[in-house]
């Protein structure tokens, strides 16, 4: 049954050494190297893991990383203070801000004031846009690893029905968006959808954003489906759980992402490559 499985370990590896080569490159040629620079503000542990992991990733490739971690009563006009810095840091070529902020932060505010051009998450409204026009610049970099690794498998995206659960900025609408540049027919459900489980039968591929443990079961699936979860949940037993369920669900998809090692490392590697593309379009 590992032949249903999306690898997103093995898939991250291919583009990392791209991004690896091409790093090494640029500062043969232009001695420069790409940085980035995340910042998180309070002590949420999850976001902690990732900012941790985001390190070691760029280590791995050659990229300059800086985290800046804030405590959790740090004022906005600190916090746009430190983003205006880096903003003129040329070191920097991203800028990360790890979300969710803490509630007296005005978030909308706060990723507005990141350079578009070191806007590594393509989260500034002038990336959204360019990305809602069909012009990407910086894509958002979950729904960007998602294409990649449909890709990557040889997945007919043209004319199939995408359903993709969850409407939020930073995956389910980009994702969406991504889907129908890409010629799918193009459903987002979320927590108010009334026919769900029809909509979902009917889907040739499936994107689960919603955050809730085991979601999809196999009797909402269609055969031969295929599954992008990008769920990251922790259960009681301290287990993590996409938003799939896996066991249930691989007996009649023909793609599955498991969780871990599927949607999460192509995230961190996105982030990478839009890290890269930054400092190549700085250099010209
Ligand atoms: N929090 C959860 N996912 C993300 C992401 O992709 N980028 C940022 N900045 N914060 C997140």
């Amino acid at each position: 049954m590992s032949d249903k499985i999306i690898d997103g370990k093995l898939v991250s590896e291919k583009i990392r050494n791209v991004i690896k080569e091409k790093a090494q490159r640029i500062q043969k040629e232009f001695s420069r190297v790409p940085g980035l620079a995340a910042v998180l503000v309070g002590e949420d542990p999850a976001s902690q893991i990732y900012v941790r992991n985001k390190r070691r990733s760029c280590e791995d490739v050659g990229i300059y990383s800086e985290e800046h971690k804030l405590s959790e009563s740090t004022t906005q006009d600190e916090l746009l203070s430190l983003i205006d810095k880096l903003n003129n840091d040329n070191k920097i070529n991203g800028i990360l801000v790890q979300l969710p902020l803490p509630s007296h932060i005005n978030e909308s505010l706060v990723l507005n004031s990141v350079s578009p051009e070191k806007d590594v998450d393509g989260f500034h409204p002038i990336n959204a846009g360019y990305l809602f026009e069909g012009q990407p610049k910086f894509i958002p970099c979950t729904p960007h690893g998602i294409i990649k690794m449909l890709e990557f498998y040889n997945v007919e995206i043209e004319g199939k029905n995408a359903v993709v659960l969850g409407r939020s900025n930073i995956v389910g609408k980009p994702a969406a968006i991504l889907l129908l540049q890409k010629n799918a027919t193009v459903t987002i459900c979320h927590s108010r959808t009334r026919n769900l489980n029809e909509v979902l039968k009917n889907a040739d591929i499936i994107v689960a954003a919603i955050g809730k443990a085991h979601f999809v079961k196999k009797e909402m699936v269609k055969e031969g489906a295929v599954i992008i979860d990008v769920g990251i949940n922790r259960l009681e037993n301290g287990k993590l759980a996409g938003d799939v369920d896996f066991d249930g669900v691989r007996e009649v998809c023909s793609l599955i992402t498991p969780v871990p090692g599927g949607v999460g490392p192509m995230t961190i590697t996105m982030l990478l490559w839009n890290t890269l593309k930054s400092l190549e379009e700085s250099i010209g």
